[in-house]
């Protein structure tokens, strides 16, 4: 599955990741700045935020509550913000595209 991550200065970085990681695990590992991912996964940070590239928005299956809630306590103003640990990446996924904010605080 290929995934871009677009940053605060549109500098792309294209990395591979397996089905089945989340988006915020595809970018720890590929050490992309601006995604902390301090909780480790489990909703409670919110130091995973990204915006999804408007091409994607209505492809991915909808924040659940929880995420949500923690996008909202984020103040996360940006309508396309999503916690990219909660999204769990398969072949449908395959191409998408974030944008990064400049920072997770
Ligand atoms: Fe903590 Fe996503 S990694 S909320």
């Amino acid at each position: 599955i290929t995934i871009t991550f677009i940053d605060h200065l549109q500098q792309a970085t294209t990395v591979q990741a397996a089905p089945g990681t989340s988006l915020m695990q595809a970018a720890v590992d590929n050490s992309i700045a601006g995604i902390v991912g301090e909780c480790g996964g489990f909703c409670s940070c919110a130091t995973c935020v990204c915006h999804v590239d408007p091409s994607w928005v209505g492809k991915l299956p909808a924040p659940e509550a929880m995420e949500s809630a923690m996008l909202e306590s984020a103040a996360a103003d940006h309508p396309a913000s999503r916690l990219c640990c909660q999204i769990a990446l398969n072949a449908d996924l395959d191409g998408l595209t974030v944008h990064l904010p400049e920072s997770q605080f």
